[in-house]
């Protein structure tokens, strides 16, 4: 099961990521909580150093050199994160500061004046395994308007009930579907874009929060026919603080403006304001230049991993689709071989079990804590999530205050795999 014959093994990529040979607690730092955010390639670090020592500036508004240099590269990211996507335009793609603004955005304009405008007595729908991000910002809004948030049920399993979902959006009172593409918790891969064509049937929107997928599949947001899709970029190898969201271009013209201020005007007067053609009608301020910048670069460096993983050159968007098949099939191979050697340990239970899952492992022990395993793994440098991983709702379906979560990215290897059951198996043997 270790074996990688005959495929590119992408662990050899860490040595990209200097902080990877950090000693954490006298042992090799075995870094596995990818799904609170992936490490950065020296790739991004050295574009970033770049960028503050030889091209700070504020974009769009200078006429000079270092103005024009940032914001080049700043569009150019832009460009880059279309092709990402696959959406048909820039103008549809709105950078944030993170994927919880992105979705809150979406939330806050929707109850303002526009024909989507939610109403007293709307439903939005959320599936039962969501972030908080993707339940809370609804909350906030169906309360400005009187709508409600209901929860869409999983199985025992942690896949969304398609039946019963079926049988809510038979209520024609569905206005908005919320659901994440992979969740944070189990590991689930939704079918979103069936979800979306339900969703669509009904008369509904939708909005999948792609926070966990971004760093892991090649998104097409055409083929999804998602209305809304957000990405966290800090968990895309790029810096903190940069989010983006991707809104079909009618429908980001249709909804009013999220923030005012600079650079999402057109004219301003205090006889009335007009506001800037997409995305900047949603970009108020400064932005964050030096994230954005990084965002690109780590876009460019995922692709060269898809470059040495075909062994060609193609374009930006083939590179893409190669690497992420060649990490999908790492991460994956990781998480299976885990699973399979965590379930020796008696008492272990996997919490999410779906037929399609990406490389995050969930799990609770009958005796030990979630955060007891988290702390003395910790003592041997293993670093791995444990809490209710902002999805109380879902923890409470499951059963569990909390669980223990592995998540693996491609420059992860199976000898960290190894490690991780070797401590969760000394968890065990104290807790007996
Ligand atoms: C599924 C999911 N949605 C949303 C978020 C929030 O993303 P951000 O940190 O970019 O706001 C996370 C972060 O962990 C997540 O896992």
């Amino acid at each position: 099961m270790t074996a990688l014959e005959g495929k590119v093994d992408l662990s050899v990529r860490r040595a990209d990521f200097p902080i990877l040979a950090t000693e954490a607690n006298g042992h090799p730092l075995a870094y596995l909580d990818n799904a609170a955010t992936s490490q950065k390639p020296q790739y991004v670090l050295d574009v970033l150093d770049k960028y503050w020592t030889g091209e700070n500036a504020n974009v769009h508004r200078g006429v000079h050199y270092l103005s024009q240099r940032a914001t080049r590269h700043f569009d150019d990211s832009r460009e880059k994160v279309r092709v990402l996507l696959n959406a048909a335009s820039t103008k549809e793609v709105i950078l944030t500061k993170g994927c919880t603004e992105g979705i809150n955005l979406v939330a806050t304009c929707l109850t303002g004046p526009s024909p989507y405008r939610l109403r007293e007595g709307d439903e939005i729908l959320v599936s039962t395994m969501e972030h908080h991000s993707n339940i809370v910002p609804w909350q906030l809004a169906a309360e400005r308007v009187g709508a409600s948030v209901n929860p869409i049920p999983i199985t025992d399993a942690g896949e969304i009930d398609l039946d019963a979902y079926a049988h809510m959006l038979a209520s024609g009172r569905v206005k908005v579907v919320g659901v994440v593409h992979i969740s944070n918790s189990l590991g689930t891969i939704n079918p979103v874009k069936e979800i979306a064509r339900m969703a669509h049937e009904a008369g509904a929107l939708v909005l999948v929060d792609g926070a966990q997928a971004g760093p892991h599949s090649l998104i097409d947001v055409l083929d999804l026919d998602a209305d809304f899709y957000t990405l966290s970029c800090h968990k895309i190898y790029a810096p903190t603080g940069v989010g983006v969201l991707y809104g079909k271009q009618h429908l980001m013209e249709a909804l009013p403006p999220y923030h005012g201020g600079g650079d999402m005007i057109r004219t301003v007067a205090f006889e009335g304001t007009t506001y800037a053609d997409l995305p900047a009608k949603y970009e108020a301020g400064t932005p964050n230049v030096a994230g954005v910048i990084g965002l690109g670069a780590a876009i460019d460096y995922i692709a060269s991993v898809g470059r040495e993983a075909q062994g060609a050159e193609g374009g930006l968007r083939s590179n893409l689709a190669a690497a992420f098949g060649a990490i999908h099939e790492q991460e994956i191979g990781l998480a299976r071989y885990a699973t399979e050697r965590l379930l020796e340990i008696p008492g272990l239970r996997i919490t999410g079990t779906a037929t399609e899952k990406a490389g995050i492992v969930s799990f609770v022990l009958a005796r030990a804590h979630p955060h007891d395993i988290g702390t003395i793994l910790d003592q041997e440098g293993i670093a791995i999530r444990a809490g209710h991983h902002c999805c109380m709702p879902l923890m409470k379906r499951l059963g569990v205050p909390a669980t223990a979560r592995a998540s693996f990215a491609f420059y992860n290897t199976y000898e960290e795999a190894d490690r991780l059951v070797e401590a969760v198996g000394k968890v065990h043997a104290m807790f007996e």
